[in-house]
């Protein structure tokens, strides 16, 4: 438990709260908690009202309803409920096939790329590590990235680019050598991204459910992973349409790999393995 919360006496959350909380969440952000979750969810909220100082989830849930999203506390309230886990070059396999697609396509300068579950930013930042490896000669890559979250904490941690060095432990020294920089004196222990690459990544909160999404171009490829795996098949299947409507005809979507989504043939067909392009009739 982080020193900041206070302590205070455990407060029980009741089943009728534990659903309530449940529709909640899957309404605002697609997130669908399974009935196993009561001891997450309990944890997690437990937190937030010690931080309130309040031990009453009835009356906590009672006030978000009444004062609807647009209060600060929801964002809190999400924040809380949001499962972050993330890593550099997580599923592999996708960065060399995003090389050479960037390759490919560089006379459609400059390309753009969306990642829009970016979490605390390991992700994104190996999107840019991959763009300045793809185009090695030039300062800077003909490439923008734009890495958004429902969670507004995770992505404050993203623009610090600052991680502990356990997080990169397992990554090449070469590639290490050329995108971090090692912390020292009151910093050591931890590693930073050298800055070229944080000037490539624009960092904006969005929530893939909201019904407008303030995008004004169709991107290159779109990076949609780990996260269609907490919607329900509705939602997923909302999803993919309208992601599919923000990738250029000749763009790439690379999911996670649990997140095979067969029903939308009409719009995907399969590129490589977790890597998908538009179907020709969806171009
Ligand atoms: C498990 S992490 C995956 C991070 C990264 N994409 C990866 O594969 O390593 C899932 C992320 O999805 C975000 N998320 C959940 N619901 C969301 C929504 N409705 N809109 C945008 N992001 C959401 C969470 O905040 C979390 O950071």
């Amino acid at each position: 438990m982080s020193p900041h919360v206070p302590q205070g006496p455990a407060v029980g959350l009741s089943q009728a709260d534990f659903e309530r909380v449940r529709s909640m969440i899957h309404r605002h952000a697609g997130i669908a908690l399974g009935p196993s979750k009561k001891t997450m969810v309990h944890s997690r909220l437990s937190r937030r009202l010690r931080v309130l100082g309040r031990s009453d989830f009835a009356g906590y849930l009672d006030e978000l309803e009444r004062r609807g999203s647009e209060q600060p506390e929801w964002q809190e309230f999400v924040n809380a409920l949001t499962t972050n886990l993330t890593a550099f070059f997580r599923e592999a396999h996708h960065f060399p096939v995003l090389a050479q697609h960037l390759r490919q396509r560089a006379a459609h300068t400059p390309m753009q790329i969306w990642c829009c579950a970016a979490s605390t930013g390991e992700e994104p930042y190996s999107i840019a590590m991959t763009a300045r490896d793809a185009f090695g000669s030039q300062a800077m890559p003909p490439v923008s990235i734009l890495a958004t979250d429902i969670d507004t904490a995770v992505l404050e941690q993203a623009r610090q680019g600052v991680y502990p060095i356990d997080a990169v432990a397992k990554l090449d020294p070469g590639l290490l050598r050329r995108h971090f920089l090692r912390g020292r004196g009151a910093r050591d222990g931890l590693v930073r991204l050298r800055p070229e690459l944080g000037a490539m990544i624009t960092f904006r909160q969005l929530n893939l459910l909201q019904p407008r999404w303030p995008l004004q171009t169709r991107f290159d490829a779109i990076f949609c992973r780990n996260v269609m795996i907490y919607f329900d098949k509705p939602t997923q299947a909302q999803l993919l349409q309208r992601l599919a409507q923000r990738l250029k005809p000749d763009g790439l979507l690379f999911v996670g790999h649990s997140e095979n989504f067969t029903r939308a043939r009409e719009l995907f067909e399969l590129q490589g393995k977790t890597v998908y392009r538009l179907a020709r009739a969806a171009r």
